[in-house]
């Protein structure tokens, strides 16, 4: 579908007229620095040019109602600006109703309600930050609607984040919502998550394509799991604040956490608190080899970071473990690691030009072969983040 289809289903479910507007929002990959952003850490994502969607228009009551055009015989969702409590039987709509529902947390009122569709491209379930899309989405649609006009992008990432946090009950950090609103075309997103400072990195890499490979499992409670890490990582840093003066995990350097790790009574919570760190001086000499052209030692770096995933942090699953030693065992694959929050979803590799048709059949091949699961596979291009259309 594209976007001229999109307004016309717009107008086939609530009426032609008026001033109906169109808007897009990214999906994003990490490509290192993962679950540090709720442990005051680095991360260093880029904005995807796949993404949501949106046509909008205000109404001229309080109605506010929402409808997917992914979905077969969809019917609209709808609730009011009187009512916009928590109801599971909203499903996806609880995203954009979690927005408004923030907007309103922090005083800013919508004076009538409005009429939403979307449609997205992100393959739900991947890690490729479709709720963060569609969180982010909302707040631009609210935000040019309605004429708030002194919201950042940054504003519009944090109410994403506060409404997913708050309404949606993942307590996700930053990352995701800050790539898909602060994106730029062709860079990635160097941000430090304890002040939000950020510089944009240029990722030219004329020998080697990105390339994310969805495994298409998800496995479930993934919220919850989720939401046990950073209970274990706030566990950490109490333990290590009792010896050392620090405000995150991120605060410290690896010898710094070699010094006070003994503060942790429990192994598995030392583990955790050990990715966090490590992941965090991971990124950032990553960062500074790709400023050097040393692709290599990027790539070394996105391998150690799967390692430290899979075994300190245990957040991957078997089935990306297949797709990472097979992408690991292809000639001309720079690095390749776990991307976003885990459990399932997707990787990233960097793959030198000359071998991604093999590696695409080698990984592709070798994965159906021992998981039964067809995977797949999309060249990245990184684009800008999200904005009106028209
Ligand atoms: C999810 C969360 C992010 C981040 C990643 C892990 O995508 O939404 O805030 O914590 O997991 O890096």
């Amino acid at each position: 579908m594209n976007i001229q289809e999109l307004r016309e289903k717009f107008n086939e479910v609530y009426g032609e007229g008026g001033d109906i507007r169109e808007y897009f929002a990214p999906g994003r990959v990490n490509l290192i620095g993962e679950h540090t952003d709720y442990n005051g850490g680095h991360v260093f994502p880029c904005a995807l040019t796949i993404g949501t969607y949106g046509v909008a228009r205000k109404r001229d009551d309080d109605k506010v109602c929402f409808m997917s055009a992914n979905i077969d015989n969809a019917r609209v969702t709808e609730a009011s600006l009187s009512d916009l409590e928590y109801n599971k039987a909203n499903g996806w709509a609880n995203y954009p109703l979690g927005v408004v529902w923030a907007f309103d947390k922090k005083g800013m009122k919508l004076d009538k309600g409005f009429d939403m569709i979307i449609w997205g491209n992100i393959p739900n379930g991947s890690g490729l930050s479709s709720s963060a899309s569609l969180e982010v989405l909302t707040g631009v649609i609210l935000q040019d609607l309605y004429g708030f006009d002194k919201l950042t992008m940054t504003d519009l990432a944090l109410i994403g984040q506060y409404s997913e946090n708050n309404y949606n009950g993942c307590n996700c950090g930053i990352m995701d919502q800050f790539a898909v609103a602060n994106g730029k075309k062709d860079f990635a997103i160097f941000l430090d998550t304890s002040d939000l400072s950020y510089e944009y990195a240029n990722i030219n890499l004329p020998d080697a394509k990105i390339v994310i490979t969805n495994s298409k499992v998800k496995h479930s409670l993934v919220d919850g799991k989720y939401n046990e890490r950073r209970q274990e990582c706030a566990k950490a840093l109490e333990q290590l604040q009792t010896v050392v003066d620090i405000e995150s995990l991120g605060d410290l350097t690896d010898e710094e956490f070699e010094k006070y790790k003994s503060a942790i009574t429990d192994p598995e919570v030392l583990k955790r608190a050990k990715h966090a760190v490590a992941e965090n001086q991971r990124t950032i000499k990553a960062v500074k080899a790709l400023a050097d052209n040393d692709v290599v030692t990027f790539g070394q770096l996105m391998n150690q970071s799967h390692i430290s995933l899979r075994d300190d942090y245990k957040v991957s699953c078997e089935e990306v473990d297949v797709l990472v030693d097979l992408a690991w065992s292809v000639d001309g694959v720079i690095g390749s690691r776990i991307t976003g929050g885990g459990f399932g979803g997707c990787t990233v590799s960097i793959v030198k030009n000359e071998a991604v048709d093999n590696f695409v059949k080698t990984v592709g091949d070798g994965y159906k072969e021992k998981t039964g699961i067809e995977a797949e596979f999309y060249i990245v291009d990184i684009g800008d983040g999200a904005r009106r259309l028209s």
